[in-house]
C-alpha cells in the first residue's frame, strides 16, 4: 500500500461532496491539459450517491461533460437493463442526466460470454490507453476487502498482464468482469469511497497493515505514479 491519503468525512453525504469536488478539480485539470478526462466508475451503493450529486444542478455545470470519457472498473455479467448492472445504476444516477456523448461511455458487455467481454474490453483499453491508464478511478470496498470485482481468493487477483479479466466469484456463484490491479495501478488518481460501520474493522485492518501487505484485494491498489485516497465516513473510520 502507498503512504496513505486518508480523509474522514462526518457523513456519507459529506463524503459524496468531497469526492465530487475532487472529481470536478481533476476533470478541470485534465481537460485543460489533455482535452479529455478519463474516469472509471464502480458499482455498489456508496458511489450511487456521488453520481446523483454529480448530476445535480449544483455540480452538473461544473464539469465539461462532452470532454469526459466514462469507463467501468467492473460489471456484473448481466444485461445492461438488469437491476444488478453497474452500468444501469450509473446511467440512471448520472449518465442519462449529463451531456456526455454516448460514444464516450464505454460499457462492459455483461450480456455476452464473460471471456469474450473481457477480451473486447481489454483490447479497447489497450487501443485507448496503450501502456497508460485512467486519469481517475473510483473504487469501493466490500466488507471482505474486495474492490472492483477483485474478490479474495479469486483468479483475477493473480493477473499480471491483462487489463480486464472475467472472474468467477464462488461465494456469489457468478461471473464478474473486472479491471485488474495492474491496470488500475496505472491510474493517476484512485478514490476509494468507503462508508458504513460494517466496514470499520476491515478498513482498520487494511490501513494498519504492514506496507506491502496484500492480504485483502484493495491492498493491491498501489499506483506507482499516482495516488490512492481513502475517503471514509465516520462510521467506516470507526468514529461514530
Ligand atoms: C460492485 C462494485 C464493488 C463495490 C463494493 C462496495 O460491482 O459491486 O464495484 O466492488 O465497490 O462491493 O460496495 P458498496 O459501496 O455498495 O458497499
Amino acid at each position: 500500500m502507498p503512504e496513505r491519503n486518508i480523509r474522514v468525512l462526518p457523513t456519507p453525504q459529506a463524503l459524496a461532496q468531497e469526492a465530487a469536488g475532487r472529481i470536478v478539480e481533476a476533470a478541470r485539470r485534465q481537460i485543460e491539459q489533455n482535452k479529455s478526462f478519463t474516469l472509471g466508475l464502480s458499482g455498489g451503493s456508496t458511489p450511487k450517491a456521488l453520481y446523483e450529486l454529480l448530476a445535480s444542478t449544483d455540480h452538473r455545470q461544473r464539469i465539461d461533460w462532452p470532454h469526459v470519457e466514462i469507463y467501468f472498473t467492473d460489471e456484473r455479467c448481466v444485461p445492461p437493463d438488469d437491476a444488478q448492472s453497474n452500468y444501469r445504476m450509473a446511467a440512471e444516477a448520472l449518465l442519462s442526466k449529463v451531456p456526455i456523448p454516448a460514444e464516450k461511455v464505454h460499457r462492459m458487455r455483461g450480456e455476452i460470454d464473460p471471456q469474450q467481454a473481457a477480451i473486447e474490453y481489454g483490447r479497447m483499453l489497450k487501443d485507448r490507453f496503450g501502456d497508460m491508464g485512467l486519469d481517475m478511478a473510483l473504487l469501493g470496498m466490500g466488507d471482505d476487502g474486495h474492490t472492483a470485482s477483485l474478490f479474495p481468493g479469486t483468479e483475477a487477483l493473480k493477473e499480471t498482464e491483462h487489463r480486464v479479466m472475467a472472474n468467477f466469484v464462488p461465494r456469489m456463484n457468478s461471473w464478474r468482469l473486472t479491471m485488474t490491479a495492474p491496470f488500475l495501478n496505472r491510474s493517476w488518481e484512485v478514490l476509494a469511497l468507503i462508508t458504513g460501520s460494517g466496514k470499520a474493522q476491515r478498513v482498520a485492518q487494511v490501513l494498519e497493515s504492514e506496507p506491502g501487505s496484500t492480504e485483502f484485494p484493495i491492498q493491491l491498489i498501489d499506483p506507482p505514479l499516482g495516488q490512492v485516497t481513502f475517503l471514509l465516513d465516520a462510521a467506516a473510520a470507526g468514529m461514530d
